[in-house]
């Protein structure tokens, strides 16, 4: 049978995450010394490297068994796994932002979001029964605004430094997000002891952080 696999949001949450695993006791040697390598066994689990959309792609084919990926990422696609750990690293939030002393609710016209969480704006301005246009933006969403092709941007804040640094400021916080552990469906049932003994470990981590 081939090792627990988990897959590892790459970036952001991959420092904590190896921190994490270093405090279960984990030999992480080829996690930090891994290069461009992409698959790396860590003591009996073999961990992949994957961007964030992917690790929930994986887990949700059970490819991987485990993920550990940001609630944002999850709010957004929605999978059918077990969201099971809150982590408590990662944090930041997803929030309204525009530039700085407009006034978005001002007016009838329809307002145009730009965002990376189409889904998540989607629901936002759904819960309000506010119609919008919504742009998907892959990265910097900050731009949309200031360059004229969007009223306000839904994104995630962690410092704020982006939006300050760029002249926009947040008129609505959405909702706290963090970094979660997420669990194929039928891997729970196969492969249930492995996989909560993982779990286990790492809630014992986080009471001793
Ligand atoms: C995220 C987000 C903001 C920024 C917020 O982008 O989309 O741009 O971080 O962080 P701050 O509040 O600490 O400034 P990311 O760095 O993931 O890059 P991207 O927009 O290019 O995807």
């Amino acid at each position: 049978m081939r090792p627990i696999r988990i897959a590892l949001t790459k970036g952001r949450l991959e420092k904590r995450a190896v921190t994490l695993f270093q405090t279960i006791g984990l030999d992480c040697t080829n996690l930090v010394a891994k290069g461009r390598k992409l698959i790396l066994p860590v003591d009996n689990y073999e961990v992949v490297l994957a961007k964030s959309a992917d690790v929930i792609t994986y887990v949700e084919h059970g490819t991987c068994d485990i993920g550990i990926v940001g609630k944002d990422t999850i709010m957004e696609k929605n999978p059918d796994v077990y969201e099971m750990t809150d982590l408590g690293f990662g944090k930041c939030r997803f929030a309204l932002a525009v530039q700085k002393g407009k006034k978005f609710y001002d007016g009838c016209n329809e307002k145009i979001i730009a965002t990376k969480y189409p889904s998540v704006a989607a629901e936002f301005f759904e819960k309000k029964d506010m119609d919008v246009q919504i742009i998907k933006i892959e990265g910097s969403v900050e731009l949309a605004p200031l360059l004229g092709l969007a009223d306000a941007i839904v994104d995630i804040v962690e410092t704020g430094t982006t939006l300050k640094e760029n002249g926009l400021e947040v008129i609505e916080d959405i909702v706290p997000l963090s970094a979660r552990v997420i669990v194929n469906k039928a891997s729970m049932k196969l492969r249930k002891e492995e996989i909560e003994e993982f779990l286990h470990d790492i809630d014992l981590a986080e009471e001793v952080c």
